[in-house]
């Protein structure tokens, strides 16, 4: 595997590869991989000849009390995990490379809608910079297909908006989620959490799947998430969020049972955590 930190280098490559006819995969990470972000590259691998996942914890996508500074890096044990898993390019440039007018001076993309809601609502800003970072790698990269996690599943609609509306010539792909074995979704953020804290975690996932069931009995929407929210409260969690909204994040109306999705961010003390379910 090549690490690369130049978008010189990095075209050079990818232009090599398109000239030869292969098709390039895209994994977009802020590193610190664990087996959830190994599934995406493993898919990746799956839809395309070649593969680069990027490594870059971007400043723009954090607000300013968020945990940019402390979020971890490491990126020796991040390559030798790409490695490992196929990845032909590791791609980990630096702020000045994503951002060369700096970050604060750089031209933003913004999807509108979808980005006021939820995590949006609750981290103004967020997704601006999820979209602006994610729009520069793939003018970067330019790869055919891009996996994303089902994990961020306000962040993969975001994604989804942007391509289509932005008509950048790639296909998304959602990866599953991926789970410990109490049901805690593997997220980079699970290692700030203490012992008793870690304990506590796995709450979220059978409070979705509380909601999904509560859904399937007919219970009344509001109902359902106000249920979810107390139950995470009792457990000691700080609730951002227990929501059911459509697949496409549009809010559903009362009696509607299908094509629905849960969807949770709760903290406990300073660490944030989300989670969804698809209900069908
Ligand atoms: O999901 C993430 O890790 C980040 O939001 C992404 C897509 C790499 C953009 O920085």
């Amino acid at each position: 595997m090549l690490s690369l930190h130049t978008v010189a280098d990095l075209h050079a490559q990818v232009r090599a590869w398109k000239l030869r006819g292969l098709r390039v995969g895209f994994v977009p990470t802020m590193g610190n991989l664990h087996d959830g972000h190994f599934v995406l590259v493993d898919l990746a691998c799956e839809h395309a000849d070649k593969v680069v996942a990027s490594v870059f914890v971007n400043p723009t996508q954090f607000g300013p009390n968020e945990d940019f500074a402390r979020y971890p890096r490491t990126l020796d044990a991040d390559a030798r995990g790409l490695s490992a898993h196929g990845c032909d390019v590791l791609f980990a440039p630096d702020v000045a490379q994503m951002y060369p007018f700096g970050a604060g001076r750089e031209v933003q993309v913004r999807v509108p809608g979808i980005t006021d809601i939820l995590d949006g609502a609750h981290r103004p800003g967020h997704f601006d910079g999820v979209a602006t970072v994610v729009a520069r790698l793939f003018n970067m990269v330019q790869p055919d297909v891009a996996v994303f996690g089902r994990k961020d599943y306000q962040q993969l609609q975001v994604i989804q908006y942007l391509v289509r509306d932005l008509a950048f010539p790639l296909q998304i792909v959602g990866a599953p989620i991926v789970r410990a074995d109490d049901g805690l979704a593997l997220s980079s953020r699970n290692q700030y959490l203490t012992a008793a804290e870690r304990e506590v975690a796995p709450t979220i996932h059978a409070t979705l799947q509380a909601m999904r069931a509560g859904v399937q009995a007919g219970r009344a929407l509001p109902e359902v998430e106000a249920a979810a929210a107390r139950r995470l409260t009792d457990a000691g969690f700080v609730v951002d969020y227990a929501a059911i909204h459509r697949a496409d994040l549009s809010l559903p109306a009362a009696d509607e049972r299908s094509g629905l999705v849960a969807l949770i961010a709760a903290r406990l003390d300073a660490t944030r955590l989300i989670d969804n379910l698809i209900m069908d």
